[in-house]
């Protein structure tokens, strides 16, 4: 697997722009084309890893802590021990952002269980060193016309596995279904399970209903997003009704609005559910309070230079 230059990516693949001027690789910083991860590395045999996506706006981080601590839980539920100590992840990742320059990126850490000289499904010996690495890309917010106008969203039946509260580096069945999302015209795809609407393909789910907001609650079907919390947390501060609560097909189908979160995306407002209007094909009132909310929230980080 090579973590370099655009060249060696099929067209297309934007979302994989490594544009980073320096990547992290296992303690060091190299030129991307110097990242080379050997290919009996698990991570490429089995996708036996996991990562963590995490923003920087103005070179100040959302959710730093968070994003390390949830880092942090996945490693355990997998047995993978931690390769680094808090500080040392924290100098790293800051080392990382100011060697590519600050600004808004988006810093990708992966960690993997480490090259093996056998191809075995079980774990390699304890002393197996785990493969580290991190790129920074720049994070591109949410385009104009979706805050204006709001963006395509479709449902697929979630096929995943039963642990979606691990963030996985396996994302095959994510794959499939942000391709169907592309391949219809649309942004995101929603997981439906059992009747009920669970998450994006790599977003967490928001409805609105008679002036409600509805999230699904944190469990092992639903990866626990860093920007639900906090948009949980800023809803509640301005006195929004909020609901942790299993949303049926119905209510995503006769919602007031939907909303999609993540690091990257930050609050996607969607106006258009399977080619239906949603919101009578508008923004709707509660997204654009929320919205605000969050955009303060993010001004005040800069302005004050963010989190510890
Ligand atoms: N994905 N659910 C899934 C399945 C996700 O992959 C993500 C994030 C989220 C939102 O989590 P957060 O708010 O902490 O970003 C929910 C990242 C951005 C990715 O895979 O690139």
């Amino acid at each position: 697997m090579l973590l370099g230059p655009a060249k060696f990516l099929p067209s297309g693949a934007d979302e994989l722009e490594m544009s980073s001027n320096s990547v992290f690789f296992n303690g060091q910083f190299v030129d991307p084309a110097e990242a080379l991860v050997p290919v009996v590395d698990r991570g490429f045999l089995f996708g036996d890893g996991v990562y963590e996506v995490i923003p920087f706006y103005q070179g100040v981080p959302v959710g730093m802590a968070k994003h390390l601590d949830r880092l942090e839980y996945s490693l355990a539920e997998i047995a993978l021990p931690n390769p680094y100590e808090r500080s040392q992840w924290l100098s790293y990742i800051w080392q990382l952002v100011t060697r590519n320059g600050g600004g808004d990126l988006s810093v990708y850490i992966q960690v993997t269980r480490g090259a093996v000289a056998k191809r075995d499904h079980a774990f390699p010996p304890a002393e197996t060193p785990a493969t580290v690495v991190m790129l920074a890309s720049p994070l591109h917010s949410l385009p104009a016309a979706v805050r204006q106008h709001g963006a395509a969203a479709i449902t697929v039946p979630d096929l995943r596995w039963a642990r979606c509260d691990i963030k996985s580096i396996n994302l095959l069945p994510n794959i499939m279904a942000r391709q169907q999302a592309v391949a219809a015209g649309a942004m995101e795809a929603i997981f439906l399970r059992d009747g009920q609407a669970i998450e994006g393909a790599a977003s967490n789910l928001f409805v609105v209903r008679d002036g409600v907001i509805l999230t699904p609650p944190k469990s092992t079907r639903i990866l626990a997003g860093i920007t639900r919390d906090l948009l949980l947390m800023l809803a509640r501060e301005r006195g929004e009704v909020v609901e942790e609560t299993a949303i049926f097909e119905t209510d995503l189908r006769e919602a007031d609005e939907i909303w999609l979160t993540s690091s990257t995306r930050e609050i996607m407002p969607v106006t258009r559910l399977d080619e239906q209007p949603v919101c009578k094909g508008h923004i709707g009132p509660v997204w654009r309070r929320l919205d605000r909310a969050y955009q303060e929230y993010k001004q005040t980080l800069i302005s004050t230079g963010g989190e510890s």
